[in-house]
């Protein structure tokens, strides 16, 4: 008998990334970067995500791209510097997400395929879920995650083998706290039944079909972390917890801690930098500034006494002297005049210049 490692059984199997959605939820820093691009805490958020899959012992890896799809080869190439092999496949209109892991299939190169969201942060072990799969005999297995509030979400139910029992939609009383983490490991030929060419959600229509023509459908449940990143709050705590250590990345070993700055950016004194904010390259942060639970894209300048909280402030965005700012969003190349406050959920797009004036912007203003 072949004694497989986890490893050993990771390397034959294709890992494919979903990142052609368009981030509608995270505009607008998502009209000039896609989703999984977007810097969290130091680098585009899909090299946490690679470096998990190689760590793992997975080498082939596909990406099933859409919006913006020539920004993904830009940068990750053929991925050998990660020790991958990175292919990609276009879809020239958007085939959704069972169609997009259908749209792969001529790629694939081995039995079993494991697929990911690719704006799903996870500290899930990914041996563990090959293992459950292949040990089960499984035509598909589900990473389930157990989460404190599951009114939020579909809930999967499983028995006590552990096959899913149904696919249920968001209700005040899920009757389990088991949700779908957005992580798949499928039979090469399962992928092969989905319809070819046409619009098709894999939550939607490929499971519940799945589970209706008796395949065996497993889940592998855990309660390990586990954030969707696509609304601007949760893309904040992702990316702090991150830099604090509280999510895991190969990425950053050694490095966690209250922030993250890039070596390229200038902080000047009495500058606080806390709760896991993350500056990007070539920031410079004014004296007496406070920085809490945010991130900062590359080029931000913060001018003194300025205090930025649970926000996200893209690329070349200039914050002015003593400005407040706490839950927004602020778009590439916005300039915030002096003394403004921003507040709750407030987005300012790309470009935008908002004068020095001491007003106070919040959505009930
Ligand atoms: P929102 O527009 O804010 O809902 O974000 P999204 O477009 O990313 O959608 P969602 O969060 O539901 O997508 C989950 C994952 O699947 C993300 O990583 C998306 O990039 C990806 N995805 C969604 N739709 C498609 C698609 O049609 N094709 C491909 N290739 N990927 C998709």
């Amino acid at each position: 008998m072949v004694e497989h490692t986890t490893e050993t059984r990771a390397a034959e199997v294709d890992a494919v990334i979903l990142v052609g959605g368009q981030g509608t939820r995270l505009r607008p820093l998502t009209v000039s970067t896609p989703k999984p691009m977007l810097p969290t805490a130091g680098h585009p958020f899909l090299s946490h995500l690679l470096a998990r899959i190689a760590k793992a012992g997975m080498r082939h890896v596909v990406l099933g791209t859409s919006y913006k799809a020539e920004v993904f080869e830009e940068y990750f190439g053929d991925g050998s510097e990660l020790g991958l092999e990175i292919e990609y496949v276009v879809e020239e209109e958007a085939l959704g997400t069972g169609g997009a892991i259908r749209n792969v299939y001529d790629r694939l190169r081995y039995d079993t395929a494991m697929v990911f969201n690719g704006d799903v942060l996870s500290g899930a072990d990914l041996g563990a879920i090959l293992n459950t799969h292949i040990e089960g005999d499984a035509d598909v297995t589900l990473h389930l995650v157990r989460v404190p509030d599951p009114r939020a979400f579909g809930s999967v139910p499983t028995d006590a083998e552990g096959r899913v029992l149904e696919f249920l939609e968001k209700t005040e009383d899920p009757p389990t706290d088991q949700i779908n983490a957005g992580c798949y490991v499928f039979k090469r030929e399962v992928i092969a039944g989905i319809d070819a060419g046409r619009v098709i959600s894999v939550e939607r229509e490929v499971f519940p079909g799945l589970l209706s023509d008796g395949a065996r459908v497993l889940g592998h449940v855990d309660s390990s972390y586990w954030r969707d990143m696509g609304r601007p709050s949760d893309f904040v705590q992702g990316s702090s917890d991150l830099v604090r250590g509280i999510a895991y990345s190969p990425l950053l070993e050694g490095k966690t801690g209250e922030s993250l700055v890039d070596a390229s950016s200038g902080v000047s004194g009495g500058v606080i930098l806390v709760g896991g904010t993350s500056i990007g390259r070539g920031c410079v942060i004014g004296a007496g500034s406070r920085i809490d639970d945010s991130v900062l894209f590359d080029g931000v300048t913060v001018e003194p006494g300025a205090v930025v909280r649970n926000s996200i402030i893209a690329a070349g965005v200039r914050i002015g002297a003593n400005v407040r700012i706490q839950d927004c969003v602020i778009g590439e190349g916005a300039s915030i005049g002096a003394r403004c406050e921003l507040e709750g959920g407030m987005r300012v797009w790309p470009g935008v210049n908002i004068p020095d004036s001491g007003v106070r912007f919040s959505p009930d203003a």
